[in-house]
């Protein structure tokens, strides 16, 4: 069976994707804001919510206890889908902000003084920026950026900005502006010499390649599962765990407790200690489900398919000389920034919705990266395993058509 015929299959699993928008067949290009979910995670929600919907942890019933069987078998789908040690590494959170959020304040407050540094690159996603300008603030650290290379990779001396007073290297393993993957391996090699602690930023990266945390060799990596055919507001914090050990309590109250009395409050083992209040149970379960399911696939069909979306922009690319491509490192996923010397992203993206074509335009929260390139964003195409050559043609046209009514 060839590339498309696999598509194609995977396709019929989307409902969303078969509908027509303004009497164009939708052909959505928005995936690194949000991917589609297959029948499979749907279904998954309403059977919770229609067989088995209950509190969990503290029920003394049938179905307090069923909801509980299904939420921690789903911390064991995440567990080996990162390749963590245990389950207590595998926190539930409400996507990748959160967790970034939970390390800034649960390690950060607690490890970082005045003078240590925290590693960044320009390219971080706002989400991965704001967190540790607070913590800064705070602990009178600083926030070291690794600059970028015209081609939007990492300037390549960037394992010289690790250095004995780094404590922290905080990076996104892709970059959801321009597509490119970044060298963390390597980074992560050189913070380890230092002895400085590691997050990875894995939002763009997690439906991209395989992730093993014990290979890798972070201290925490976070991900949304939104971003990989999973619902909204639940999220992954893996950390290591004796990191997580090390670590404070972030949000407080019922479940993450041991003893609460007047007298003082005890907190309970990992990883509840860091799950306050009734989890996002039917997000968590859902989650498990498209984990399941891309796996079910095989990384093997992930990346041929994606390498022939590759080939297939390729001629969009070659066909649009006024257009400038950010980020054309060769080390890069299938999602597509561009901007026009002279038409906005914004205009273009209408003409595109008008057409059926759904992409991002504007900053993409990344207003650093822009200001690094002096340009005011850019609009973005970004594909995921159900886009078909087809449609990408049919964007090729359409882009076409609306910079002529632009121009
Ligand atoms: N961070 C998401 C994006 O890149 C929302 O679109």
């Amino acid at each position: 069976m060839n590339v498309g015929h696999h598509i194609e299959i995977l396709r019929r699993e989307f409902p969303i994707l078969h509908q027509k928008i303004r009497g164009n067949e939708l052909v959505y290009l928005d995936n690194a804001a949000t991917s589609q979910k297959p029948e499979a995670v749907t279904a998954s929600i309403l059977e919770y919510y229609n067989q088995y919907n209950s509190n969990v942890h503290r029920g003394a019933h049938f179905l307090a206890n069923m909801a509980t069987a299904r939420m921690e078998e789903s911390r064991e789908v995440v567990r080996s889908f990162v390749v963590a040690q245990s389950i207590e590494e595998i926190i539930f959170t409400q996507g990748t902000t959160d967790g970034i959020n939970l390390v800034a304040y649960a390690w950060g407050n607690e490890h970082l003084k005045e003078g240590d540094e925290i590693l960044i690159a320009t390219s971080e996603h706002h989400a991965n920026i704001v967190p540790w300008q607070e913590l800064c603030k705070k602990t009178k650290s600083i926030l070291k950026v690794i600059p970028l290379q015209a081609d939007g990779s990492w300037q390549e001396n960037f394992t010289e900005f690790v250095g004995d007073k780094t404590k922290l290297v905080a990076v996104g393993w892709v970059s959801n502006a321009t597509g490119v993957v970044h060298p963390i391996r390597e980074i992560i090699k050189a913070a380890r010499k230092v002895g400085a602690k590691i997050l990875i930023d894995a939002a763009q990266a997690v439906c991209h390649f395989p992730i093993n945390v014990q290979e890798l060799d972070c201290d925490w990596l976070v991900f949304s599962g939104h971003k990989v055919f999973g619902p909204t507001g639940i999220g992954v914090l893996y950390g290591k765990k004796a990191t997580l050990e090390s670590m404070h309590v972030y949000r407080t109250g019922g479940e993450m407790i041991d003893r609460v009395s007047f007298s003082g409050t005890t907190f309970n083992q990992l990883p509840f200690k860091f799950e306050a209040g009734t989890p996002h149970i039917e997000g968590i379960i859902a989650l498990a489900e498209a984990l399941r399911w891309l796996t079910n696939i095989g990384w093997d069909l992930i990346q041929e398919i994606e390498q022939s979306q590759k080939v297939w922009m390729q001629d969009v690319i070659n066909s649009f000389h006024e257009l400038h491509w950010i980020g054309m490192a060769k080390e890069r996923v299938a999602l597509f920034s561009f901007v026009h010397p002279t038409i906005h992203a914004g205009d273009i993206g209408t003409l595109l919705d008008q057409q059926g074509i759904a992409i991002r335009t504007g900053h993409h929260c990344t207003q650093p990266l822009w200001e690094s390139m002096q340009l005011p964003g850019s609009a973005r195409a970004s594909l995921s395993l159900y886009n078909t050559e087809q449609e990408i043609m049919v964007f090729k046209k359409a882009l076409a058509k609306s910079l002529k009514m632009l121009s």
